[in-house]
């Protein structure tokens, strides 16, 4: 990113531009007890975000003829009981004995030590390492105690007499519980996937860069309901066979392109379902502007997944602040229905052909937010020193500017007329502010991917010019072809 690079690192440079353009701003920011981890949208990063989601349902969702659902964020004890969040979704933390500062005491001795602290390490072992290395207040320098687990989930009271119910963690717990009736409603056969967009909230100890680890935030969850008997038995998943992964499994330090074929046979993925699933996902990201260079399916070891996962692979992408990972690809496998048919009572087995079955789970859990993040930092770039965001046409929040090449009559009217004929149906921006350069740098920095500019030419003869933000090519088209050329280039 040449200037810019030198200047400022990447991750402010974004951050710069996401402040002042109107993509996302802290929350509660005019007020010095703000929490931290709470990020608001701006009209740029909300359309961004929709515009992101819609991609995900196109090539995801109904590309797979998935269900999406809705549900609420606010859900009882019970769900987190049979779910195990209520006793496995902890963080190990200490505590100063002289300033009382509190640390997630695993990262504080990998950030020590060096030394990798595995998810599931008991309490003790971690006070023997903190003894052993001599780790720590960071503040303070004095000793570590109270050694204990942090359950990170939100609680609530509900209703005057305060019953205990939780945000939701994870946005897939409301299609855990749904699933019955789903199945019974919606006339499907396994394998099902179903879909939901929405806010998910973990106390995070310490929430950081800005967008990658948020207190609250959006999760884009797929659960895919399947036979584990019927893994390899899925005929949309033959034509991706093909196909290549960019896969790391685990105790390999470098990805691997294999097919989805290959990495099943050498045993490197469990199945076919698994392997098609981490294909979608893998074109996905590819399609929103993601070189497959800095994409990787990495697997995790025991030490690393979560306590539901059965096999897990983290799809993770390279940025300037190392490796993020983006979407936790699980098989959960009977964890989750078999937790809340225990807890619940309610029958979870249904009938697949002639065998019944209790559906196992595997999921593709995306972090919408860290993907924007990612998203961004990808596509900045600069030109003659200043930014230009390279995003793909489909996810630019504004879709097209409206300049009059002078701000005159009668090319604004005529200008003012164009973009009336457009806003409806595009996010279209009118700009007469400023020489014609210096709107085309502003539309630039934001991503607009197109700039249709009305000119002494448009008064005579009805004709417009559309400029390309990353080849500045201009073609000249007809204004009222224009809905209908927008709708293509932005498809
Ligand atoms: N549902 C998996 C996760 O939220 O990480």
């Amino acid at each position: 990113m040449g200037r810019l690079a030198k200047a400022e690192s990447r991750y402010d440079a974004l951050m710069r531009l996401a402040l002042e353009r109107g993509f996302f701003q802290p929350s509660s920011e005019i007020y010095g007890d703000a929490p931290a981890g709470f990020w608001d949208y701006g009209p740029l990063g909300a359309a961004l975000k929709r515009r992101f989601i819609e991609l995900w349902r196109r090539e995801l969702v109904r590309r797979d003829g998935m269900l999406e659902i809705d549900g609420a964020q606010v859900l009882s004890r019970s769900v987190f009981v049979a779910s195990g969040h209520l006793e496995s979704f902890v963080d190990p933390i200490a505590r100063c004995g002289r300033c009382k500062a509190i640390y997630r005491v695993d990262k504080l001795i990998e950030e020590k030590t060096g030394i990798h602290v595995p998810e599931r390490a008991s309490l003790e072992e971690m006070e023997r390492i903190v003894r052993e290395h001599d780790v720590r207040c960071q503040r303070c320098g004095g000793e570590l105690t109270e050694f204990s687990h942090f359950n990170m989930m939100f609680r609530l009271g509900i209703g005057v007499g305060g019953g205990e119910a939780y945000l939701r963690p994870e946005t897939c717990q409301s299609i855990f519980i749904d699933f019955p009736r789903l199945y019974r409603t919606m006339r499907r056969k396994l394998p099902i996937g179903i879909a939901q967009v929405g806010k998910s909230f973990r106390n995070e100890i310490s929430p950081r860069q800005g967008l990658l680890r948020m207190r609250e935030f959006y999760q884009a969850e797929i659960e895919v309901f399947f036979n584990p008997n019927r893994v390899n038995d899925l005929p949309r998943a033959r034509p991706l066979m093909g196909y290549k992964l960019r896969l790391q499994p685990e105790g390999r330090e470098e990805p691997m392109m294999i097919t989805c074929r290959e990495a099943i046979d050498r045993g490197l993925v469990s199945s076919e379902l698994v392997a098609y699933y981490l294909a979608l996902i893998q074109q996905f990201y590819e399609k929103a502007g993601i070189p497959l260079e800095r994409i990787r399916l990495r697997q995790l070891g025991e030490d690393e997944k979560a306590f539901y996962a059965v096999e897990a692979w983290d799809l993770e992408v390279e940025t300037s602040l190392g490796w993020v990972e983006l979407v936790a690809c699980n098989n959960r496998g009977a964890h989750d229905l078999g937790g809340h048919q225990r807890v619940s009572g309610q029958e979870m087995v249904v009938m697949d052909g002639d065998e019944k079955v209790l559906p196992h789970v595997f999921e593709l859990s995306l972090g919408i937010d860290r993907s924007l993040y990612c998203i961004l930092e990808n596509a900045l770039d600069e030109r003659g020193g200043k930014p230009v965001l390279r995003l793909r046409p489909q996810l630019a929040p504004i879709q097209a500017a409206v300049l009059p090449l002078l701000s005159r009559e009668p090319l604004t009217t005529k200008a003012k007329e164009i973009y009336e004929m457009l806003r409806m149906d595009f996010d279209v921006e009118y700009d007469e502010s400023g020489s014609i350069g210096r709107r085309y740098v502003r539309q630039d920095e934001v991503g607009t991917p197109y700039c249709i500019t009305i000119d002494h030419q448009t008064i005579e003869d009805g004709t417009v010019t559309i400029r390309e933000r990353d080849t500045m090519t201009q073609i000249r088209v007809k204004s009222e072809q224009l809905p209908q050329i927008l709708r293509e280039m932005l498809t």
